[in-house]
């Protein structure tokens, strides 16, 4: 039998509503979103919130606990006072739909303006070569969860709905600053598309939006922070922006280019091929070649392997007496990992067309 608390909830619609008490009983271990499905079951079947994973991974569950921007299915019980009042209100950034529901398609409406990854036109997606060293500093902003908790709490577009339209938020600065590390990236300057475009130059750093991550991307000191002062770097200082006009993105020679992002990526044009690599800082020789050689499309690849059952769904005797624990491998049992290049299987729309 667990405890009785006390709940404030926001219930109401587009067209008003207000904070209503409910006793509620919490058990241990449990989470917020535990609590609201239990008032679900018992004394409000009709109120609205939005959840999936319940794991911290879908970003659905997004709500403010006690004035703070958090996930309901990550925020503990326990990490509140047995006698607090917990106050659960709807993001408030965001048109309220329906008690903890809003409509945060504002954000889906900036990422679709945000322009998408462009990898060179002469690059098929089958030949990317992409090393560690190529995503070290990007790979953070790929965690995000989309919860858009750093868009509610950013006080540009929080308490002001007139800055909507010029500022895209800390979510869409992050995915400009990982398309901006992207080694393979050409398609525009992002930084620059940042600034214009995205309003990047309202943000003043407050870094409001980092606290609230709840995935520990670093938005502000990772992403913003070096956009903005690259940004300025740009603008002010003479001699970068000279260099800009002589070499610009994608007109530097084809042959050993290391990337400003990653020292170690290496963009190799086989004559003829026109393969890429980005080998990274290991300067593999025989992944080098096998690289420039490309994928072979008509190779033979190990066939998936039948699932441990037999045709009338039941586990084969054979199979508890088998001295190797779990399933077959999916990709046969005699390949090793990490795959080697010319193992690797990417069916490319294009790839019977000619000249690829
Ligand atoms: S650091 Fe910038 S983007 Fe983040 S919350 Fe503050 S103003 Fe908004
Ligand atoms: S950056 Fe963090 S807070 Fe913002 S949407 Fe992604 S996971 Fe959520
Ligand atoms: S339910 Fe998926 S993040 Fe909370």
């Amino acid at each position: 039998m667990g405890t009785k608390r006390q709940f404030r909830i926001w219930r109401g619609d587009a067209d008003g509503g207000d904070l209503q008490d409910y006793t509620v009983e919490v058990n241990e271990g449990e989470v917020v979103l535990d609590v609201i499905h239990r008032l679900q079951a018992t004394d409000a079947p009709d109120l609205a919130c939005r959840w999936n994973c319940k794991a911290g991974k879908c970003g659905s569950c997004s709500m403010e606990i006690n004035g703070m921007p958090k996930l309901g299915c990550m925020t503990r019980m326990s990490t509140f006072e047995e006698n607090e009042t917990i106050t659960v209100t709807p993001l408030r950034t965001f048109p309220i739909i329906r008690d903890l529901v809003t409509d945060v398609s504002f954000n889906y409406e900036k990422a679709r303006e945000t322009p998408a990854f462009a990898p060179p036109p002469d690059l098929a997606p089958g030949d990317y070569r992409m090393q560690q060293v190529d995503v070290e500093r990007s790979q953070e902003f790929r965690k995000c969860i989309e919860c858009f908790l750093c868009q509610n709490v950013c006080h540009v577009i929080r308490d002001h709905d007139e800055n909507k339209q010029a500022f895209s938020g800390p979510r869409y600065f992050i995915r400009a600053a990982e398309l901006d590390m992207h080694p393979l990236d050409t398609r525009t300057d992002r930084k620059d598309y940042a600034q214009t475009e995205q309003g990047l130059g309202f943000c003043n750093i407050t870094k409001c939006c980092t606290e609230v991550c709840p995935e520990h991307i670093k938005i502000t000191d990772n992403g913003i922070i070096p956009m903005k002062e690259r940004v300025v770097d740009r603008r002010y200082d003479p001699l970068v922006w000279l260099g800009s006009k002589i070499f610009r993105r994608g007109q530097v020679p084809q042959t050993s280019v290391t990337s400003g992002h990653s020292p170690g990526a290496v963009r190799s044009s086989a004559a003829g091929g026109g393969v890429h690599s980005h080998a990274g800082g290991s300067h593999d020789a025989q992944a080098e070649v096998q690289a420039q050689q490309g994928v072979n499309w008509h190779r033979e690849v190990p066939h998936p392997t039948a699932p441990a059952v037999d045709a009338s769904g039941k586990l084969p005797l054979t199979e508890l007496t088998f001295d190797r624990a779990a399933a077959p491998s999916p990709f046969g049992d005699d390949v090793t990992f990490p795959l080697p290049p010319e193992h690797l299987n990417f069916a490319h729309p294009d790839q019977d067309k000619p000249n690829h």
